[in-house]
């Protein structure tokens, strides 16, 4: 390296900016659709589209419009969905029963994804707060989040997502040791092949706002929220503690989340650990560019982009985000 002059003259880096062309050869990253996984929120109901108020252009959909979305959606070549359902209160209770029952909306929506489409990939989200009354991703008793009770359920919950279907269950809950127990409950019942999608350095962060509006989780969550379980959003270390045990533990795949206040964490995950880092951009990191954008005061589709490709030149393998189709048409339309 030193043998070579590096200094300007000599060196002019401003040689290979200076046409779109040269640009365009010399780029470091690219984005294109497969890296994209898309998010969706589903309710029951038919032929119904709901939007939601905090994510103007996310809507909350019944299942014969998911079905035809995700067919758009594959068509694009995302490889995969994430689906996040909207539980009515009604069968919401204080342990989440609703997330067991084998024909909830998550289950069917499974089922008729496989059968319209088998080429795109489902994921699921193992976690309680959709269907707790009180909006914790866990069971709770005298104020705190029970720990292994909560384990022992999700890992049910991860076995009726994988009977139903499922190609990855994801769980989103941060409940210490639930990576191992749901790992052995899927062997013992034959799912070798399911894969584990650890949301692994999930952090207790306000950028979640918007989701929660639109699941309707947020109501009820008072006092310390979500901090009992998921990462204080001062700590980098403790994420890569976080992963390190999940992944001994039988992950195959982890996430960071959220994505772009956290590059720094992906970065690190991606460069300590051989295992596929996936990121969340958030319902408050969408909501952000797009309240910009409606003011005029940001151009979406660049700054979309931007925020996409930052968070895979931080080492991303994928990216979870509400702009998955909108970048992914954008990606095929300007090539
Ligand atoms: C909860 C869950 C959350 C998100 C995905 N799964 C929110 C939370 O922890 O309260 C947030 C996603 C987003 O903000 O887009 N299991």
């Amino acid at each position: 390296m030193s043998d070579y002059p590096s200094s300007f003259p000599s060196t002019r880096l401003r040689r290979l900016r200076r046409a779109p062309w040269l640009r365009e050869m010399v780029a470091e990253v690219r984005l294109h659709p497969s890296d994209l996984i898309w998010p969706v929120f589903i309710q029951e109901g038919n032929d119904v589209s709901t939007p939601i108020a905090s994510m103007p252009g996310v809507f909350r959909l019944t299942l014969d419009l998911l079905i035809k979305q995700a067919k758009e959606a594959a068509a694009l070549g995302i490889p995969a969905i994430a689906l996040f359902p909207v539980v009515d209160s009604t069968r919401k209770t204080e342990r989440g029963d609703e997330a067991l029952n084998p024909d909830n909306l998550v289950c069917r929506a499974i089922r008729e994804l496989k059968d319209a489409i088998p080429q795109l990939g489902i994921i699921t989200d193992v976690a309680l707060d959709p269907y707790t009354s009180h909006g914790q991703d866990g069971l709770v008793k005298d104020g705190v989040i029970l720990n292994d009770e909560t384990v022992e359920i999700l890992c049910k919950q991860a076995l009726n997502q994988a009977r139903a279907g499922c190609d990855i269950v994801a769980p989103s809950d941060m409940m210490d040791g639930r990576i191992g127990a749901i790992r052995g409950a899927l062997e013992t019942e034959g799912f070798h092949d399911t894969v584990i999608l650890s949301y692994a350095a999930k952090y207790a962060s306000h950028f979640y706002g918007p989701f929660r509006d639109a699941v309707d989780s947020a109501k009820h969550l008072g006092g310390a929220g979500k901090k009992t379980y998921q990462m204080d959003y001062r700590n980098a270390d403790e994420a890569l503690r976080e992963v390190a045990l999940d992944v001994a533990e039988g992950a195959d795949m982890v996430m960071v989340k959220p994505a772009g206040s956290y590059l720094d964490i992906i970065h690190q995950v991606a460069e300590t650990f051989n295992v596929p880092v996936l990121a969340y951009q958030v319902s408050g990191e969408y909501a952000m560019i797009k309240a910009a954008a409606e003011k005029g005061w940001l151009n979406e589709e660049l700054a979309m982009m931007e925020s996409l490709i930052a968070i895979k030149r931080a080492g991303a393998s994928a990216i979870l985000s509400y702009y998955a189709t909108h970048a992914a048409k954008l990606l095929l339309t300007s090539q």
